[in-house]
């Protein structure tokens, strides 16, 4: 059996040496396809492929025609819209993710950009503290949850709002739970997004919610850049002088706001809240073992496309 890693953004090493471990240790052979440039390199490396683990890798339905003996792909990590889950369905490929693997490494980046922009990035100015300020997460899952907990050491008051998420684990962590997302922007200074890029959730953070922001308003992403409406968000930051966004996920629109709102914009250059050793070793021996574990045993525990 072969499990191909493909990662174009690559795990560090220790990590693919940990997954060779799981894998050799159960009879099985790695394929490693790291920082390819194109497309074909993955068709190529995916022909005689059991499984396979990906990051935010694109795997679509061309890429699934190519792996003619593909059983299993593992993101290795939560969010799995990079992948096509009704393709894999008709291929009859089972697709998983790695829930809660890389959610504290996410969760202190997010915390990170919180302190990179209170201080003016850095940039000798006076700035703000984090302490006593209203801090809204925006979905209360894995990573909501490591957020409001290293958001407490900072002596913040912390609010949450998720249509999914029972008030009760909010409560327990001291979280108050709102009800809508209007009263969460409407209510806290700092807003940490952490909802997946649905159907649902896709362009959902528009001018209307982020208005009812207070003023000195700061909008978090570390989540997906296709939640944001990228028009709306610059027709606002043109209206309010005050607000402020932060991302690790670079928008289409960077270039134009890099240009516009010096001083109130950042974005990562790549993608990195789940860049860490600790979350590639977790995510990917997860990752490891959960294609062990349902190549020899059947378990589809993490399977998202039922
Ligand atoms: C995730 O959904 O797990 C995070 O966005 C991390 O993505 P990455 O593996 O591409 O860094």
């Amino acid at each position: 059996m072969k499990i191909l890693i493909a990662t174009e953004k690559p795990f560090a090493k220790i990590a693919v040496d940990g997954i060779k471990q799981v894998a050799e240790e159960a009879g099985m052979q790695i394929c490693l396809l790291e920082k390819y440039t194109d497309k074909q390199q993955l068709l190529d490396a995916v022909a005689d492929a059991d499984a396979m683990i990906v990051r935010s890798d694109i795997i679509d339905a061309q890429v699934l025609d190519a792996a003619k003996q593909l059983k299993i792909v593992i993101r290795a990590g939560a969010g799995y819209d990079n992948i096509d889950l009704e393709a894999a369905t008709a291929h009859k490929v089972c697709v998983m993710n790695t829930p809660g693997q890389n959610s504290n490494a996410v969760a202190e980046l997010a915390l990170g950009l919180m302190v990179y922009a209170v201080r003016n990035f850095y940039n000798g100015t006076s700035g703000t503290e984090l302490k006593g300020k209203r801090l809204g997460i925006h979905a209360y899952g894995n990573v909501g949850r490591n957020v409001a907990r290293i958001a407490k050491g900072f002596g913040m008051e912390i609010f949450a709002y998720d249509a999914y998420c029972p008030d009760e684990a909010m409560l327990k962590d001291n979280v108050t739970p709102l009800h809508s997302a209007e009263e969460l922007y409407e209510k806290c200074d700092i807003v940490s997004l952490h909802i997946p890029a649905t159907a649902e959730t896709k362009q959902s953070i528009n001018k209307a919610l982020l208005s009812r922001m207070p003023k000195g308003a700061l909008l978090v992403n570390t989540a997906r850049k296709e939640v944001i409406n990228e028009d709306e968000l610059i027709e606002l930051m043109t209206e309010r002088q005050d607000f402020r966004y932060v991302t690790d996920i670079m928008p289409a629109c960077h270039d134009k706001l890099a240009e516009d709102f010096k001083g109130r914009y950042f974005a990562t250059p790549k993608k990195m809240g789940a860049q860490t050793a600790e979350a590639n070793i977790n995510a990917g021996i997860a990752a490891a073992r959960q294609i062990v574990d349902f190549l020899k045993n059947g378990n589809r525990k993490f399977q998202v496309n039922k």
